[in-house]
Order: structure tokens, then C-alpha cells, then sequence
């Protein structure tokens, strides 16, 4: 069954505004009850996405895998990983989704395979210079003897990029030495893939989320970075902004404008996403257009720090790429690999006040928004955790973990792993602490200041609200043609609608304030967010209809302390 359209906007359209919800598969829901998240666990999961309110989702790696970097270490792009399931139920899985107005989004890992693939076993089994090894970065050594490692290149998990293989040659791998890089200069590389993108979109599936995607090609030659920095001490960012050799080099384009044509053969909006970074905005920009890719992630929202001016400059900064690109920006507030944004904002009380005011700015932006499975409950990051049960392959190479953010959700109960399996199941592959109790889904279901019901309000009115259409002016369309609020570049405090439709309005230092057009006779919507030191009341933007903390109400308007949002409604005057 197919997804009808949000209303007034082409199916082909539905990921512009789109709330994506990422499941994180080996942590939301274990079904069969060994301990580890799975396709039916997602599954009977479902009407809970519905209910929350979501569009579509976005699903880690679920394929055959050694897992040795949690699924991002493919050994089978056509199966399903027997811990997570089966083909059968990754069918049955699409088809309640689609039935429930869901779509999906698998995530797609091309940069390199699992060195349990079948092109890598054949590769080590033949000889340098043979047909196999050509299919990854086999390359001689430097150095008396070739045991230095062909370049300089570093591991963006800790250490060289390059292992030596027995009989003498070194493979590149830009994560884990078990994650080999593909050579995208080999046509049966991109032939493969270009089947695999067709396997699962004949499967039904909505886009793909392409892992690395600056990432394919590598400069001719594989040049030293050159920057001196001797072997294993240069910490690679894999969404730096430094200009890399192995980074956004221009060939990796014809990859995508080959894979534009699959997804555009296909009925129903087929979409991409991109994890990408580039130097500028100009190159991110690039990846993004009618021939190329439908979207990148913004990481800067991600990143940018708890203050009013860092929220305001990126902010800003998307809606203007959002012009450049000629598609609505994305927001991101956390995934599988940063760690948790309450704790980032400052952890506990603090953290989550911010978190739930953050989330509030976020769903009243537009463009199309990714929520990190478990953002809706308020969790923080596990810091906690015994070294011992860490599984980042990260974490024995740099010390630095990602399985804080990653510990299997809590859906109800009284004990660990608080709902996550069935009674009676193995314990869950990374334990809950015990506050989880309380911000488990039934914990929450119908506490009125719960996280959980702020989302589900925040999501209903983001999907109802006239004001909240996610591109209401064809963000991005230089022309500014289809609705009330143009597309020019962003405005200034009190200027008429930026990009998007936003309206920066006049406010207190530490405090932001945008209004999003209506169409015409439908109320305004302002979002409030007090970043400051001080209360701030609110009292231009009309009445409250959703406030990032329960407030008293007050007949001189509306008082935000600090950390907290509000959306206020007024209807349009003259
Ligand atoms: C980015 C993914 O998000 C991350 O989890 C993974 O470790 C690397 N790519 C390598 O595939």
C-alpha cells in the first residue's frame, strides 16, 4: 500500500517537511527476546511512531554483518542479519508501516564493506595486482622493505589508516581495519551498488540515508595529506571541515548523478539524505539538486552551543543554504554517534529543560526534521557504563565511546530492560540505568509535562497548524513562487519572511523570537526561546498554545523563564 500525501503537497514532495524518526535497530525493540533490537521488534512498534506522530523512518544498518561496528560493516547487502531477522520480516515490516502512513528510509553503506564481504575474502586470497584486489585500495608499502604504510593517512577511528596484509601489501580502511574502503573507480563497485539501490527499492523502500557520502573517491594517487603530523597522532574528524584527500573529491558527483535516475524511476518521491560535510556551503551544496542527492544532514544544529547568537548564526546559515540548494534544510539535534543533547545542554534537570526547549525551536523551523530514537522520552547519555560492555570499535582505538547514546530504550515496567524485550528475555546488549524507570513510554503516557506528550503536542501541531508547514514558500526557490513568505535571504529582526517563511522578530538579548507566516486570514505562529539568565515575558505574539515547561498563566502576557520555549498564536491583523 502506497502513503498518501501530507495535504496540499505531491507525494514525490513528502520528505521536505518530513518528521524522520531514526531507529537505531539494535536498541528499540527486541522482539524474539535475545537481548539485541530487531526487524519485528520494529514492527509491533509501529502505532507507537504513528501515534507520536512521525512521517517516516530512518533504519541503521539491519544487513548481514560481523558487527564489529554496530551493522556499518556490511558483509551481505541483500540479507537481513539473522539477529535482526529475516527478508520475510523486513517485508512485513514495510507493509504495516506503509499501511500506518509510515515510510522508510534504509540507511545505504558504500564507502567500504565488512572485510567478511565475499569481494574482500577473494581479495585477500589473491595475489597483489589481481582482478579482486582491485576492487578495494591494495596498495605496496614505503620504506625499506614496504613497511611504512603507503600514505599518511589516519583512521578516523584512532591509528593509520592502512593494515599489512601477509604477504606484504597494506588495504586501506578509513574506519575500522574489519570496514576495507571500496575502489569507486572500479565499475563493478558501482555496478553493485546501483543493483543494491534497486533491491531495496523494489522492496518498497521511501530513501536511503548514504553513510559517508563525501567520502567514495579518493584523489587520484592517494596523496600524503602532507600536513606533517606524524603517523597516529592526527585525530581525523569524519565531518571536519578540513579539506581532505579522501574527502569531497568532485568525482564522487557522478555517483550520485547515476543513482538520481534510479530513485527518480521509481513512483512515490524516492529520496536520499546525505551524511556529508564539505569545506564550504558552496560544495555541500553540490551534493543536492534535481540530478543529485534530495538532502545533507545539518550537523551545525547539532553542534551549535546553548546560547541564543549560536542558535541564531546557524539558524541563519541553513535557511541561506536552503536558497543556495533549492531544497528546504534538514535539523538535527542528535543520532546514533554524538552523544545525547540533554547531556550536551548540560545533563539532568538542566539538560533536559534545554533539550525539551530545543526541541520545540526545532519542530517550528522549516524543512524536515530527524529525531533521534529515545530524544522523545528525554534520555540522557549513559556516561556510566562498564568499559567492559562498550562495543564502539572506537572506543578500544581513541577512548572515545558512542554506546552511551545507544543503550536500548525503556517502554515500561518496573525493571531493566524496562520493556525493551519480551518477559523472560537475555539481558539487553547494553543495560538501562535505573532512572530509566521513570522516562520509560508508559511512565510518561499522559503525564501531561512529560517529554514524551510535549512531543506528541509539538508533532500534532507542527502537522495541523496552518502556520507549520514545513516548506511553505518553497524554501530554497529563489524565485519565492507558491506562498505568502518569499524565499529571500534570511531576514533581519522585524524584516518581512525570510527563507522558508521565518520571521526573526526584535528581542531581548539571550532571547530568539521567529514567526512563521500563515496563509492568508490563518493565525501567525511565533516561537520563543529564552536562553538567557532572566524570566522574559511574552507579550506581542498573542496566546500560548505550547510552552516547553507548564506555566501559570498571566494577565499581562506570558512569563518564559529561562530554558524554556513557547509558541504563541496570533491571528493576522491588516
Ligand atoms: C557513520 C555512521 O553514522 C557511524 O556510525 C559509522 O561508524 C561510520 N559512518 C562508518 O560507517
Amino acid at each position: 500500500m502506497s502513503v498518501s500525501p501530507a495535504p496540499g503537497r505531491p507525494a514525490e514532495d513528502w520528505w521536505k517537511s518530513a518528521v524522520v524518526y531514526q531507529v537505531y535497530v539494535r536498541s528499540f525493540a527486541d522482539a524474539d527476546g535475545d537481548g539485541v533490537g530487531d526487524l519485528a521488534g520494529v514492527r509491533s512498534r509501529l502505532p507507537y511512531l504513528r501515534d507520536l506522530g512521525v512521517d517516516a523512518l530512518w533504519l541503521t544498518p539491519f544487513y548481514r554483518s560481523p558487527m564489529v561496528d554496530g551493522g556499518y560493516d556490511v558483509a551481505d547487502y541483500r540479507d537481513v542479519d539473522p539477529v535482526f531477522g529475516t527478508l520475510a520480516d523486513f517485508d512485513h515490516m514495510i507493509t504495516d508501516a506503509h499501511a500506518l502512513g509510515l515510510r522508510i528510509i534504509v540507511d545505504i553503506v558504500p564507502n567500504h564493506t565488512s572485510d567478511a564481504h565475499p569481494w574482500f575474502t577473494a581479495a585477500l586470497a589473491s595475489p597483489p595486482g589481481s582482478a579482486e584486489r582491485d576492487r578495494y585500495l591494495f596498495r605496496d608499502g614505503r620504506g625499506p622493505g614496504g613497511d611504512l604504510p603507503p600514505n599518511d593517512w589516519e583512521s578516523i577511528f584512532g591509528g593509520p589508516a592502512w593494515t599489512r596484509v601477509p604477504d606484504g601489501q597494506w588495504y586501506l580502511h578509513l574506519f575500522d581495519p574489519a570496514q576495507p574502503d571500496l575502489n569507486w573507480r572500479h565499475p563493478e563497485v558501482r555496478a553493485e551498488f546501483e543493483d543494491v539501490l534497486r533491491f531495496w527499492l523494489d522492496r518498497g523502500v521511501d530513501g536511503f540515508r548514504i553513510d559517508v557520502a563525501h567520502g567514495m573517491i579518493k584523489a587520484e594517487g592517494l596523496p600524503d595529506v602532507g600536513d606533517g603530523v606524524p603517523a597516529g597522532q592526527r585525530q581525523v574528524e569524519l565531518l571536519g571541515r578540513a579539506r581532505l584527500p579522501y574527502f569531497d573529491q568532485d568525482e564522487v558527483h557522478d555517483i550520485y548523478r547515476a543513482w538520481r535516475p534510479i530513485l527518480d524511476s521509481y513512483p512515490g518521491g524516492r529520496m536520499a539524505v546525505a551524511e556529508a560535510w564539505a569545506e564550504t556551503p558552496q560544495r555541500l551544496a553540490r551534493y543536492i539538486g534535481p540530478d543529485e542527492l534530495h538532502q545533507a544532514f545539518n550537523f551545525d544544529f547539532l553542534d551549535a552551543t546553548w546560547s541564543a547568537d549560536s542558535f541564531r548564526k546557524v539558524i541563519d546559515t541553513a535557511l541561506a543554504e536552503a536558497t543556495i540548494v533549492g531544497a528546504p534544510t534538514t535539523w538535527v539535534l542528535s543520532n546514533h554517534d554524538k552523544q545525547r543533547h540533554v547531556t550536551r545542554y548540560g545533563d539532568g534537570a538542566l539538560g533536559l529543560r534545554r533539550a525539551r526547549a530545543a526541541a520545540l525551536m526545532m519542530l517550528a523551523l522549516p524543512g524536515s526534521v530527524y529525531l533521534y530514537q529515545g530524544e522523545e522520552l528525554g534520555l540522557p547519555e549513559v556516561l556510566d557504563l562498564p568499559d567492559e560492555l562498550r562495543q564502539d570499535p572506537a572506543f578500544r582505538r581513541t577512548g572515545e565511546s558512542r554506546d552511551g547514546c545507544r543503550v536500548p530504550l525503556p517502554w515500561s515496567g518496573d525493571v531493566p530492560p524496562y520493556g525493551f524485550g519480551p518477559a523472560g528475555a537475555a539481558p539487553a546488549w547494553l543495560p538501562a540505568p535505573p532512572t530509566w524507570r521513570a522516562r520509560s513510554v508508559t511512565a510518561q503516557t499522559g503525564v501531561p509535562d512529560s517529554t514524551l506528550e510535549l512531543y506528541r503536542a509539538a508533532l500534532r501541531l507542527r502537522r495541523d497548524h496552518p502556520a507549520l508547514p514545513g516548506d511553505p514558500a518553497g524554501a530554497g526557490d529563489p524565485a519565492g513562487a507558491g506562498g505568502p513568505a518569499g524565499a529571500g535571504g534570511p531576514a533581519g529582526a522585524g524584516g518581512p519572511a525570510g527563507a522558508g517563511g521565518v520571521r526573526w522578530r526584535e528581542s531581548e538579548p539571550g532571547v530568539l523570537a521567529f514567526s512563521r507566516a500563515a496563509p492568508a486570514g490563518a493565525p501567525e505562529l511565533t516561537c520563543v526561546v529564552n536562553f538567557g539568565d532572566e524570566p522574559v515575558t511574552v507579550r506581542d505574539y498573542g496566546t500560548p498554545i505550547l510552552t516547553s515547561e507548564l506555566l501559570a498563566g498571566d494577565a499581562d502576557g506570558t512569563t518564559l523563564p529561562t530554558d524554556t520555549a513557547g509558541w504563541f498564536v496570533r491571528p493576522v491583523t491588516g
